[in-house]
């Protein structure tokens, strides 16, 4: 009975709501998905009913819906909010609803299918490129790494800005290099642009990577995208320091060498001078008897 009675519910309640959304199926809010990178910023979603136009709203902060221009009766599924996502540091949310086909009847329209985004704060969000470096070999074991701040799409008094004119002093970079064929990794970050890397052994090979740092974001997206890597070849005449621990090598192996051999020698000298004796002694008593 009651199963019956939940069955009409359920019917009666997908009617109604079929009626009031012109059968179109609800719009799925986990569909609807910012995707971002260096401040460019586009919306992407699912349309419940691709026969109809969307229009995309959105939000500062909680405040009043307003219009995204370029998306307003679209029937794309995503919408570019690069330039409505500024400043930067506030918390957007957008509103996407699906269009009734006789645009002019607000009447209806409330009752349209719409899906909210997920908030979303660029500053805090986007997603950091791989960043592009170049790596100079300074000698004596210094390095000198240029990084490429990655561009933005946004576009300041005819400028193109980077993550860097934007970040500021929270753009830190995580400088990660190993000695050329070894595995041992070590890590630096950098508050610049341009790095030096001092100490590291002279005339010696170095392999580095280099990825965006921005440590004052959460854990999850503190990190860019881990640049390729960039070798130095290291100097093949250098050998001051390879000659010291070859030096001590050579002359432990030669010092072993010479104990070997010296000790085989003795060793064979004292058998020889036995079996020479023991044959006199055999000789001597076999006269005897
Ligand atoms: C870093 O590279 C840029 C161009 O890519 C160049 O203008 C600048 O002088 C370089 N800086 C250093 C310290 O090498």
């Amino acid at each position: 009975m009651a199963s019956g009675r939940a069955a009409l519910c359920l019917g009666v309640c997908m009617a109604a709501w079929m009626i009031a959304a012109d059968g179109i199926a609800p719009f799925k809010e986990e569909s609807v998905r910012w995707v971002s990178v260096d401040f460019k910023t586009t919306l992407h979603w699912v349309s419940p009913s691709p026969q109809h136009t969307v229009s995309v709203y959105y939000s500062r902060d909680g405040g009043d819906w307003e219009e995204v221009r370029d998306c307003i009766q679209i029937s794309e599924e995503e919408c570019d909010l690069t330039n409505q996502l500024i400043p930067y540091k506030w918390n957007y949310t957008a509103d996407i609803k699906v269009e009734s086909e006789d645009g002019d009847s607000d009447y209806t329209t409330e009752d349209m299918p719409h899906a909210y985004s997920p908030g979303f704060n660029p500053y805090r969000d986007t997603f950091i490129s791989a960043v592009e470096f170049t790596v100079e070999d300074k000698g004596a074991g210094n390095f000198i790494i240029n990084i490429t701040d990655p561009l933005t799409s946004i576009h300041e008094k005819g400028r193109q800005l980077t993550i860097r004119d934007i970040l500021k002093k929270d753009l830190q970079y995580k400088i990660s290099y190993n000695k050329a064929g070894s595995t041992g990794k070590r890590d630096l970050t950098w508050e610049s642009s341009v790095a030096e890397v001092t100490g590291l052994d002279a005339g010696q090979g170095y392999c580095f990577r280099v990825a965006a740092f921005i440590p004052s974001r959460p854990k999850k997206t503190q990190y860019g995208s881990l640049s390729l890597q960039q070798c130095t070849k290291g100097d093949p005449n250098f050998v001051q320091e390879l000659s010291v621990g070859a030096l001590v090598g050579g002359i432990l192996v030669l010092i072993v060498v010479l104990a070997i051999i010296a000790a085989v020698a003795v060793i064979c000298c004292r058998r020889k001078n036995k079996g020479t004796r023991t044959l006199q002694q055999t000789q001597q008593s076999s006269t005897v008897v």
